[in-house]
C-alpha cells in the first residue's frame, strides 16, 4: 500500500500532517475560530449540544475536540453525567484541559476518531464540529462514532458546507482572505489552504446524510446556517 500523499492546495493531508497542523495552530484556533465566523460558531456549537438531545446523568463523547468548545456546550447539558473530548492533537487537548481547570464532569483525552478507545454502546451520543472533514476516511470515523452510541442514541455532524449560489463568495472570503488572515496571525499560511480545499471536497449536505445513513444511523436530518455554509447533520443509531 502507498503512504498517504499529503497536499495542503488540495485538502489532502496525511493523519500526521494533520495532527501537525493543528498542534502549531493550536495557540491561535481560538482567536481564529472567532475571526473568521464573526464570533457565530459559538451559536453553531450550542445548535450541535442540543441536537445531541441529552439529558441530566447522560455520557457523551466529542470527537476532534479541539480546545473543547463543543464538549463544554455537551456539558452543560448533562449535569451529573460525563463527556468526554478527544483529539489527536495533543497542544489542542492541552489547551482544551486549561480551560476545562477543575470542572467536573469533563474530561479530555488524546484519541484517534478512527480507533476510539471506547466499548460499544458507552455513550449516549457523539458529536464532531468542524473535525470529521479532517478525518482521513470519513466512513471510517463515522462508524466508530456510530459504534461508541448506544441503540437510540444521536450522532450530531456540524461542518462547513460550500452552497451552490456562494461559490462566489467562496472564492474570494475563503480562497482569499482567509489564507491571509492565517499568515497574519498564526504565520501558517498552509493551514488556512488546506481549509478551503478541504471543505470544496467534503461532501454536500444530502451526501453527507446518505454516508450517515451508510454508518448506521436512522432518522437523519439537516439544517443549515448563515446561509447554507455551515451544515448541522444528525441521526439515531439504529438498534
Ligand atoms: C478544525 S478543528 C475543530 C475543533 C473543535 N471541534 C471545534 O469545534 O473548534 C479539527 C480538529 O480535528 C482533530 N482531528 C483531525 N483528525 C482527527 C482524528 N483522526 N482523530 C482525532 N482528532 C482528529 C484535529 O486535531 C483538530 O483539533
Amino acid at each position: 500500500m502507498s503512504a498517504p500523499v499529503s497536499d495542503a492546495a488540495s485538502g489532502r493531508l496525511a493523519p500526521a500532517d494533520v495532527r501537525a497542523m493543528f498542534d502549531r495552530i493550536a495557540p491561535r484556533y481560538d482567536l481564529m475560530n472567532r475571526l473568521m465566523t464573526a464570533g457565530r460558531d459559538r451559536a453553531w456549537r450550542r445548535a450541535a449540544a442540543a441536537a445531541a438531545d441529552l439529558a441530566a446523568g447522560d455520557r457523551a463523547l466529542d470527537c476532534c475536540t479541539g480546545t473543547g468548545d463543543l464538549a463544554f456546550d455537551l456539558a452543560d447539558r448533562t449535569p451529573g453525567g460525563e463527556v468526554v473530548g478527544i483529539d489527536f492533537s495533543e497542544r489542542m487537548i492541552a489547551r482544551a484541559d486549561e480551560k476545562a481547570g477543575d470542572r467536573p464532569g469533563l474530561r479530555f483525552e488524546v484519541g484517534d476518531v478512527m480507533n476510539l478507545d471506547h466499548p460499544d454502546d458507552a455513550f449516549d451520543a457523539a458529536t464532531v464540529a468542524f473535525g470529521i472533514r479532517n478525518v482521513v476516511d470519513l466512513d471510517g470515523g463515522l462508524h466508530e462514532m456510530a459504534r461508541v452510541v448506544r441503540p437510540g442514541g444521536r450522532v450530531v455532524v456540524l461542518e462547513i458546507t460550500v452552497p451552490a449560489h456562494l461559490q462566489r463568495f467562496y472564492g474570494v472570503w475563503f480562497d482569499r482572505l482567509v489564507p491571509r488572515l492565517g499568515a497574519l496571525l498564526g504565520r501558517d499560511a498552509d493551514a488556512y489552504r488546506y481549509l478551503p480545499a478541504s471543505v470544496r471536497r467534503f461532501p454536500a449536505p444530502p451526501e453527507l446524510a446518505a454516508r450517515l445513513a451508510g454508518a448506521g444511523l436512522g432518522d437523519v436530518r439537516w439544517r443549515t446556517f448563515a446561509g447554507g455554509i455551515v451544515a448541522l447533520h444528525h441521526g439515531r443509531v439504529r438498534p
